[in-house]
């Protein structure tokens, strides 16, 4: 952690004196809320002057983001469809961090830290993801125990999985699903496999980080403890 003025001084700014300056006059933002003079900041903090960002152009982000449903997890659309990057005012290149599918909503990390992104999705360093989903009808205690065993998908068995029935009634059934793999629309098609639709779909965390209050459509940047556990997980 650094002092607001010294980060914007290493920054080229100006003169730590005149950064001062800038933070009274209140045209210096730390993640998006106007700074008091001393206040510390560190790497992953977004410190814009005048709205517009300052910082190495290495710097890295890493970013919680709520995706709604009705985007696409990539950088770009061949079919022009809207991309969570869309929802994210940053200019740096990030890239999502494994992928949610078009209708399914939920956490999603993103970053421009190549390293982190490719160590957080190589197949040997899988983390935990838990989802809420809403199955149509009725999901057995035998169906429940079949999905946490395993269930072949394309001919290759899943991993062992937590699946938690939380609510149920004649038409529904609401589960907290958790794996640790990262197939392709792997938690529908387990589903799938027992018979089930999955109606609804969305991710609450992965690893322990959790969605929380953070409303559809809306990002933060992650703090450095939560940064310093993705590079440890
Ligand atoms: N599993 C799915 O089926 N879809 C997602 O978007 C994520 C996990």
């Amino acid at each position: 952690m650094v002092r607001l003025n010294k980060y914007l001084a290493d920054c080229g700014v100006g003169s730590r004196r005149e950064c001062d300056r800038l933070i009274s006059d209140g045209v210096v933002k730390v993640n998006g809320k106007v700074a008091a003079l001393g206040v510390m900041v560190s790497d992953s903090d977004h410190v814009t002057v005048n709205d517009k960002r300052v910082g190495d152009k290495q710097k890295n982000y890493y970013i919680m983001l709520h995706k709604p449903k009705g985007c696409v997890t990539t950088v770009k659309d061949d079919l022009g469809r809207k991309t969570v990057m869309d929802l994210i005012d940053i200019k740096a290149r990030l890239y999502p961090v494994g992928r949610l599918d078009y209708d399914t909503e939920g956490l999603l990390i993103l970053t421009n830290d190549g390293e982190l992104a490719n160590r957080l999705t190589h197949p040997r360093n899988e983390v935990n993801k838990t989802y809420i989903a809403r199955i149509s009808g009725i999901l057995t205690e035998n169906e429940r125990a079949q999905l946490e065993r395993g269930v072949l998908i394309d001919g290759v068995k899943t991993a062992p999985a937590r699946v938690k029935i939380l609510k149920q009634d004649q038409h529904h059934t609401r589960c907290e699903v958790t794996i640790h793999e990262g197939r392709n629309r792997q938690v529908k098609k387990m589903f799938e496999a027992v018979g089930k639709e999955v109606e609804f779909l969305k991710r609450v965390a992965v690893g322990d980080l959790r969605l929380g209050g953070l409303k559809r459509g809306e990002y933060r940047f992650l703090n450095e403890i939560e940064i310093n556990y993705l590079k440890n997980v």
